[in-house]
């Protein structure tokens, strides 16, 4: 399964991908925000330090203004993917832009249908919200689930980027069902290495070492 992570903080990307873990990086306009900065200096340092695809996303709704965002987002730097809504619009300019060779993250899916219509749009990657559907009592997985399922049965080579990710047990299950990518806030990536049955048995590891008295090297 590969790794992006879901933020658009420079100094955290910088770390995670120095430690070996990351195939990617997805950002919004929420994370930009948040972050503070202005998206082009951003997405441009993120593009800089991440071999893999950087999802930046346009903020137009109609296909022409999405067009236009689209190419000035895809000349920052090579390993840009455009994000997309997904709406006839989002679709319209998905099928377009990967028709010219670029990538595309199509964002914002809830259902198994609108990843079906991606899909045949020729999303290069599918973003269903796992998070946001469990806030709602929909089983945020099982959408996980059928989108394998229709994407195996029609062999469709767009990824399953599994987003809103809140948990380690959502990055798990989501590996299980078989999603091509999670994208996971730094925060959860970094729990991911935690369990505290590790800690002990390292303490007590330790402390033996100690008492041989003995160092290596
Ligand atoms: O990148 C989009 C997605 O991961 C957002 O997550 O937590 O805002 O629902 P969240």
């Amino acid at each position: 399964m590969k790794f992006f992570v879901d933020t658009a903080e420079v100094d955290e990307i910088r770390e995670l991908n120095a430690l070996g873990l990351l195939d990617g990086v997805t950002t919004n306009p929420s994370l930009i925000m948040k972050s503070g900065r202005d998206i082009m200096e951003a997405t441009r340092e993120i593009c800089a330090i991440v071999d893999g695809p950087v999802s930046a996303e346009v903020t137009a709704v109609d296909f022409d203004g999405m067009m236009g965002e689209a190419e000035i987002l895809s000349k920052i730097a090579d390993n840009i993917c455009i994000k997309v809504p997904l709406t006839f619009d989002g679709l319209k300019a998905c099928k377009a832009l990967t028709s010219a060779g670029h990538k595309v993250n199509v964002t914002l899916c809830f259902s198994a249908n609108q990843a079906l219509l991606a899909a045949k749009a020729g999303a290069t990657f599918i973003s269903p919200f796992i998070g946001r559907l469990d806030d709602m009592a929909i089983d945020g997985m099982e959408v996980i689930a059928e989108i394998r399922k229709i994407y195996d049965n029609y062999g469709y080579a767009t990824e399953i980027l599994a987003a809103s990710i809140r948990t380690v047990n959502h990055v798990k299950e989501a590996a299980l069902i078989g999603a091509d990518v999670a994208t996971v806030p730094p925060a959860t990536l970094r729990a991911l290495v935690k369990h505290p049955l590790t800690d002990k048995g390292l303490d007590a590891f330790l402390a033996d070492w100690q008492k041989t008295g003995q160092r290596i090297g």
